[in-house]
């Protein structure tokens, strides 16, 4: 079964980075504001540090989300876990929140709870061997499927666990979507949702394609009512946002 197939009128609602509006992007704080909103999955990325532990961060750089400089890339476990991931956030709250390792993430996962994991980034074998097993051993492994904009990563995401469901990241709409998910094995199209809707008025039938190849669309990265609606309607099969209270209040007034 598809694990990001939508079953009923409503999309899934995965929060972006957590709940990355309402606390600090990747941190504890907003991935449990956005489970105390009701969101079944939340996303985030992974990267490693300089000595291979996967650690949950977007930018290659530390600079514009923690206290520290430089590549994360460039910094070992011990020192990226004494940053300070929140203090940059506006109300000051969040002050001496820290880096979480993925480790951290997935000990809180449950079955209300599951993990759209971005790889980002290039990553060796090695790397993503160590984010796997990161996630095999949490006992929470059935609750994560994986995606990446890096076709490479996926290669080896599918080398060494061929099981495990993938979602293939995109900017730009493929001239073959189905082709491009089958090619990689994904069962999930993952683009960002302007692309989509601006494909979606070229191309009306192609949610229908990728669903008649069981292949589940999950948009990036809508904040706004207006997108809402439109990829509602259109029958996305998940909504990645920021927002994702103000999205499941907006779901369930509708
Ligand atoms: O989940 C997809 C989305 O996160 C991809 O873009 O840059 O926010 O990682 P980015
Ligand atoms: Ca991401």
């Amino acid at each position: 079964m598809n694990p990001l197939r939508r079953s009923g009128p409503a999309p899934l609602v995965i929060a972006h980075r957590g709940a990355s509006a309402a606390a600090p992007e990747n941190t504890m704080p907003a991935f449990a504001a956005a489970w105390a909103a009701g969101a079944g999955w939340v996303e985030t990325d992974v990267q490693p540090t300089l000595d291979g532990v996967p650690v949950l961060l977007h930018d290659p750089d530390l600079d514009r989300t923690t206290d520290g400089r430089g590549p994360v890339r460039g910094r070992s476990a011990r020192e990226v876990a004494a940053l300070d991931a929140g203090r940059w956030f506006p109300d000051g709250a969040f002050t001496g929140t820290g880096v979480p390792p993925l480790s951290a993430l997935l000990a809180e996962l449950s079955p209300t709870r599951r993990l759209l994991l971005e790889i980002k980034g290039e990553h060796t074998r090695q790397q993503v061997r160590t984010v796997l097993r990161a996630c095999r051993d949490s006992g929470q492994d059935h609750r994560v499927l994986v995606q990446s904009f890096e076709v490479a990563a996926l290669g080896h995401v599918r080398d060494l666990d061929p099981h495990r469901p993938l979602g293939l990241l995109v900017e730009e709409l493929d001239d073959d979507p189905v082709a491009a998910c089958a090619r990689v094995g994904a069962c999930a199209y993952n683009p960002d949702h302007r692309a989509l809707l601006d494909g979606l008025t070229r191309r009306p039938d192609l949610l229908d394609e990728l669903h008649r190849a069981d292949v589940a669309v999950a948009v990036w990265t809508a904040d706004d009512p207006a997108d809402w609606a439109a990829l509602t309607d259109a029958g996305v099969d998940a909504i990645i946002t920021n927002r994702p209270a103000e999205l499941l209040g907006w779901l369930a007034d509708r």
